[in-house]
């Protein structure tokens, strides 16, 4: 099936909302340093362009869940592909993703790192789409409420395509 891409946020609109973002994130956590993970792949855009507005010390590390295959609907199966580096003991962790849409991947990594035993967890999105939720799950930081539309662009793929257009457009199946 062909399809094409509109866009929804410009990378003008997306850029300026992470430095909001990012200044919000450094008021809050005055005193303290930042241990941000990434979900990969789909978080890896977002979190370089987060983590250099975060004037706070800040240290990074990687995961990678897969609770999606090639299509566009959650199969709500959550596994882990890459663990993380660092163990998470006493750090204030904010996790950053891509998107929240049924909330099931996510709920299953903050239990999951909660229990590791950090300081503190929150959650930064970049995008939520709370028409689809499914799992209730506190976001703490979300740079954009979105309609229930599939969304590429910024990280996010259709089929492993598209993450690394600069905006964020909506994929119409022609
Ligand atoms: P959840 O577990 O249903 O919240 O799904 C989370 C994951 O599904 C995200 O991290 C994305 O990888 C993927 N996803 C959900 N909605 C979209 C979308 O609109 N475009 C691309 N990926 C999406
Ligand atoms: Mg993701």
């Amino acid at each position: 099936m062909a399809e094409h891409v509109e866009v929804m946020l410009t990378e003008e609109e997306v850029d300026a909302r992470i430095r909001e973002i990012g200044e919000q994130i450094s008021k809050d956590y005055e005193g303290k340093s930042i241990h941000l993970i990434c979900v990969l792949k789909g978080g890896s855009f977002f979190m370089t362009e987060l983590a250099k507005r975060i004037t706070v010390p800040v240290s990074l590390d990687f995961m990678s869940v897969s609770s999606y295959g090639g299509s566009t609907k959650s199969s709500g199966e959550v596994r882990i592909v890459k663990d993380l580096d660092e163990p998470l003991e006493g750090k204030n962790v904010l996790v950053v993703e891509d998107i929240v849409d049924s909330g099931r991947t996510l709920s299953y990594l903050l239990e999951l790192l909660r229990d590791r035993g950090p300081a503190d967890v929150k959650l930064c999105t970049l995008l939520d789409k709370p028409d689809r939720r499914v799992i209730d799950v506190k976001v703490d930081y979300t740079c954009f409420r979105i309609p229930d539309e599939f969304v590429v662009g910024y990280g996010l793929d259709y089929a492993q395509r598209y993450r690394n257009l600069p905006y964020i457009g909506v994929v119409k199946f022609d």
